[in-house]
């Protein structure tokens, strides 16, 4: 089978691409690659840091390889915090200072239209592509339900009254950015 390196040690992620591409192609996690580092994220865009993250594997190991970048954009806020959502609030990851971040900037703010969006880069036979997937939503004015990460408790998608956090995790997965963006892969391959 042909192999082909994710750029991720996310094992949520992995699961979610071998579902679709699995039975096709040996998808090899990052840290089968002797890449221990922290891949480097320093574009500003979500397309950039995708192929940032590509090339560094590609350069390094030569493999096929495949890597992702998502933002949360909202609309009143010119599509912030975008590019820059897993640190919006602090230079670490929190997600609860991030959300509680996100409520205060929407505070009295009525358009509350958003989209979370995932670019996937693909470095394939030489060869650089990209595709993309997206859910729209709006952003709740309170956190809501349990399940799921990030932004999860705010998001509504289109045609739901329900947060991400209180669906099944089968059905976000469903509709979400990362699974569209990962279907459009599979046809690229
Ligand atoms: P990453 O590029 O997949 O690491 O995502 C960057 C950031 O976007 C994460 O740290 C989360 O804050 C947010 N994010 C990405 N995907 C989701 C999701 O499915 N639900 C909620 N937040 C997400």
């Amino acid at each position: 089978m042909k192999k082909i390196v994710f750029a991720t040690n996310n094992a949520h992620k992995l699961e979610e691409v071998r579902a679709i591409v699995g039975d096709r192609f040996e998808i090899i996690p990052l840290a089968q690659t002797g890449i221990t580092e922290e891949i480097p994220e320093t574009a500003d865009t979500l397309d950039g840091n995708a192929l940032q993250k590509a090339r560094y594997v590609f350069e390094r190991t030569g493999l096929d390889c495949f890597a992702d970048d998502t933002g949360l954009e909202v609309a009143a806020l010119g599509g912030a915090p975008g590019v820059h959502s897993a640190r919006y609030a602090t230079a670490g990851h929190d997600h609860a200072a991030n959300r509680a971040l996100l409520l205060k900037n929407l505070d009295g703010v009525a358009d509350r239209s958003a989209r979370f969006r995932t670019v996937i880069a693909l470095i394939q036979d030489g060869e650089e592509r990209f595709c993309e997937g997206e859910v729209r939503g709006t952003i709740a004015t309170e956190e809501r339900g349990e399940g799921g990460f990030g932004y999860d408790s705010l998001f509504i998608p289109e045609g739901y009254s329900e947060t991400f956090a209180e669906m099944p995790a089968e059905l976000k997965n469903s509709m979400s950015h990362r699974g569209r963006a990962v279907e459009k892969l599979a046809k690229m391959l």
